[in-house]
């Protein structure tokens, strides 16, 4: 890579940021697809969001990611906000376009491109989500808008899964999303009822990587297949325990990958690589 004057900048906006593979996956592409672009990390403290964006445009940046804990707080920043970002309530993608701020989300497009390159077709399926945090919000709206047959979200803190329905069921009236606790009980009432579990939880994800959101004394279904969106490490328990029960499972890199080369896209306006992507992110994870 060689950088000059000319170089087009891009990066990643969060705190911490030090461990993001985005760095080497988008910078793989760039070279991959011969643009002079490059992108960097910017860690920035929650309390410098609204200088850091101001600074994005004075220095030319054609964009940034937007990673924790910032997805929601740059939102009042943009001067325009996709459908998408503003249903799910988070950004993830912003494009500086003559000094505008454009903020996106491609993490839902990102979760859909995943499971469509696994081979799963979410139309008329019956879905459990785990966790109601930002991931799961992204998660839903793609599953609804893919029309699955039924949604229920279950999450430590039933509260927040009813906020994340409530939100959602206003843009898809049509669609059958529910909540529940995530509880032992609540995921052995549902048992066998389900086509696809994705986990949305930290739950199993480096250095706690012994843990599992799925409850030890109940059994994965073989018919079931499992999506974790962990994927630190590749395989968590949670996959593990789903692979040894005979079930489909796809990990959380596909989807980091998709996220990363819709944004890719946005700012280039050319197709993204996906394979020499995937390729820098294995690198990065050893
Ligand atoms: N593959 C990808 O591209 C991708 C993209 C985005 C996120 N992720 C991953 O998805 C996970 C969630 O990210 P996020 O941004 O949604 O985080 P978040 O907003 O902080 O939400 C965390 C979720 O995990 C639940 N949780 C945390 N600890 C738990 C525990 N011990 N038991 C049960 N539930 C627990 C929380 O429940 P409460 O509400 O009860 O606290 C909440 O639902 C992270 O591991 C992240 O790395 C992956």
């Amino acid at each position: 890579m060689h950088i000059t004057g000319k170089t087009s900048l891009v990066g990643l906006i969060g705190w911490p940021v030090e461990h993001s593979l985005s760095p080497m996956m988008q910078n793989a592409a760039f070279t991959k697809v011969g643009l002079d672009w490059v992108y960097v990390p910017l860690p920035v403290r929650p309390d410098n969001v609204p200088q850091a964006l101001a600074g994005l445009s004075a220095l030319n940046f054609v964009g940034v990611n937007v990673t924790v804990p910032h997805k929601q707080a740059v939102m009042r920043y943009m001067n325009e906000l996709s459908d998408s970002a503003k249903i799910i309530g988070a950004v993830n993608t912003i494009c500086l376009q003559q000094g505008k701020y454009i903020g996106h989300n491609t993490d839902a497009t990102g979760f859909l491109n995943s499971l469509l390159e696994a081979n799963c077709h979410p139309q008329g399926m019956r879905v459990a989500v785990l966790g109601a945090g930002g991931a799961a919000r992204a998660v839903v709206f793609a599953l609804a808008q893919a029309k699955a047959a039924s949604v229920i979200v279950l999450n430590r803190t039933a509260e927040r899964a009813a906020f994340l329905v409530d939100d959602l069921v206003e843009t898809f009236p049509n669609n059958a999303l529910h909540f529940a606790a995530l509880t032992p009980q609540s995921i052995m009432d549902l048992n066998n009822q389900l086509d696809l579990v994705v986990n949305t939880t930290s739950v199993g994800m480096s250095p706690n990587i012994e843990d599992c959101p799925w409850p030890s004394d109940v059994a994965m279904p073989s018919q079931t297949i499992f999506y974790d969106l962990v994927y630190r490490p590749l395989e968590t328990v949670f996959l593990a325990r789903a692979r040894e029960a005979g079930a489909k499972t796809i990990g959380g890199l596909g989807m980091l990958i998709h996220q990363g080369a819709a944004a890719f896209e946005r700012w280039t306006g050319q197709a993204a690589p996906i394979a020499v992507m995937r390729q820098a992110c294995m690198d990065g994870l050893g």
